[in-house]
């Protein structure tokens, strides 16, 4: 059994479509044992609850530096015997002490094409505001494992969405995340619970 740490801020639609996958038997051998909101009010927990599965805010704020951020995720994760963290929507940054001690187990979904449109400051819905103003015609999202660096690391999955000539921010965002958010993120965990994965320099091999 792979046990999985949910990391969330939002709406947490790509949380449910991992508890979907894994409660329809698609994703087999894993288990979400906590769900870590940086926000208290995240709907992510009350989607957690629904499901019985632990929720916890454990907010930036509340702590001196990123540091003792990073040690406090660490403990929890620790606690709940976690294998894989899963950045699902997550918009606080982690540190180099987090980034380090779960390295090669941290995956994150970029709402965009890596290395377009993502870095510091490019999430939630700026991305989308960043793909119509550019004019490209296409755009997707990035499933990717996590470096210091923002949306940095070696990518493990990608998917293609088109851009139409009268989407808003709001209606691509959506786009997005019904055509390629809530299908690689799951896809991804499914293939590391499978050890398929095999991380080669910058590329990830799908064995
Ligand atoms: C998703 O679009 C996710 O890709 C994005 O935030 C949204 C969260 O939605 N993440 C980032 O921008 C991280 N850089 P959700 O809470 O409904 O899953």
């Amino acid at each position: 059994m792979l046990n999985i740490g949910v990391l969330v801020s939002g709406g947490g639609s790509n949380l449910q479509a991992i508890i979907d996958k894994i409660e329809s038997g698609y994703i087999k051998n894993v288990s979400i044992v906590t769900v870590v909101s940086s926000k208290p009010d995240a709907y992510a927990l009350e989607r957690a609850k629904k499901h019985g599965i632990k929720g916890i805010c454990i907010s930036r704020k509340t702590f001196n530096n990123i540091d003792e951020y990073d040690e406090a995720l660490i403990s929890h994760f620790k606690a709940h015997e976690v294998d894989l963290v899963v950045m699902a929507g997550f918009l606080s940054i982690l540190g180099e002490r987090f980034t380090k001690a779960y390295e090669g187990r941290v995956i994150n979904i970029h709402p965009a094409l890596i290395p377009s449109f993502c870095g510091k400051g490019f999430y939630g819905i700026i991305p989308h505001q960043k793909v119509i103003e550019s004019g490209v015609k296409v755009t997707g999202a990035t499933v990717h494992f996590v470096e210091l660096e923002a949306d940095a690391g070696p990518i493990i999955l990608q998917k293609a969405v088109y851009v139409q000539d009268d989407d808003t921010p709001e209606i691509l965002q959506k786009r997005v995340m019904e055509q390629a958010e809530w299908e690689i993120l799951p896809e991804a965990i499914r293939l590391f619970a499978e050890n398929r994965l095999v991380i080669e320099g910058r590329r990830v091999k799908i064995i």
